[in-house]
């Protein structure tokens, strides 16, 4: 049980929205356990554990947005492009919408049985568990991804290898007034079919 009124799952599900700038109060002490928990309690076929949560919050985040710039100064010089002072800048203060920023990170396990598409989806199912338990404990929150994810530096200063993946940077805080998007209700249309077997050819003999 987590220690205040959690919203029910299903009204967590369609409040949850992307929230660009977010600020203070970000989770933390036991709503941060709680999201923590969350994302660990996935599902996870074989349970490998292939995920681990990088926290980047006050002074360690912004030093983290040095090495997003610098890898966006390597990622320029590999193809040979010149890099903008506009978009250096934006690079080191990206993580500066909102004040907490949980890096959901899939980490390779070795197995026989599990392959890594589905040690990714556990992953991914971790990020999303922690978006929906912040959202039940009235955070805001947005998962961003982008060319900072696929970054080598970036995933080494993570202390990841090269078979693992940034699954997304999930960022959590409270919305500005006014702010919060109002819940979604998504058009099922074309989406979902229910499966009939085809009809018996009558010239295949019974
Ligand atoms: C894997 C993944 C990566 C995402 N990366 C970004 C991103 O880099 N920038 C962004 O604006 N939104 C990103 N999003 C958020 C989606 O754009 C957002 O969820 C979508 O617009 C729907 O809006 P909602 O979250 O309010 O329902 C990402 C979502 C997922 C699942």
């Amino acid at each position: 049980m987590v220690g205040r009124a959690a919203v029910d799952t299903l009204d967590a599900i369609v409040a949850r929205r992307s929230t660009g700038r977010l600020t203070e109060p970000a989770p933390g002490g036991d709503d941060l356990t709680h999201i923590l928990e969350a994302a660990a309690a996935a599902p996870d076929h074989g349970e490998l554990r292939p995920f681990r949560f990088v926290v980047l919050e006050g002074e360690a985040k912004d030093a983290f947005g040095q090495v997003l710039a610098d890898a966006y100064l390597h990622r320029c010089a590999a193809l040979g492009a010149e890099p903008t002072e506009g978009q250096l800048a934006k690079e080191r203060t990206k993580l500066g919408r909102a004040p907490l920023v949980l890096v959901v990170c899939a980490v390779h396990r070795h197995s026989e049985a599990i392959p890594w598409v589905e040690q990714f989806a556990a992953a991914a199912a971790a990020a999303q568990n922690a978006l929906l338990a912040a959202t039940s404990l009235g955070y805001g929150s947005m998962w961003r991804t982008g060319d900072v994810a696929y970054d080598a530096r970036v995933k080494a200063a993570l202390g990841l290898g090269e078979h693992d993946a940034v699954v997304g940077f999930l960022y959590l805080g409270t919305p500005h007034d006014g702010e919060a998007k109002p819940p979604r209700r998504p058009d099922l249309a074309g989406l979902v079919e229910r499966w009939q077997p085809p009809p018996a050819d009558p010239a295949t003999p019974e």
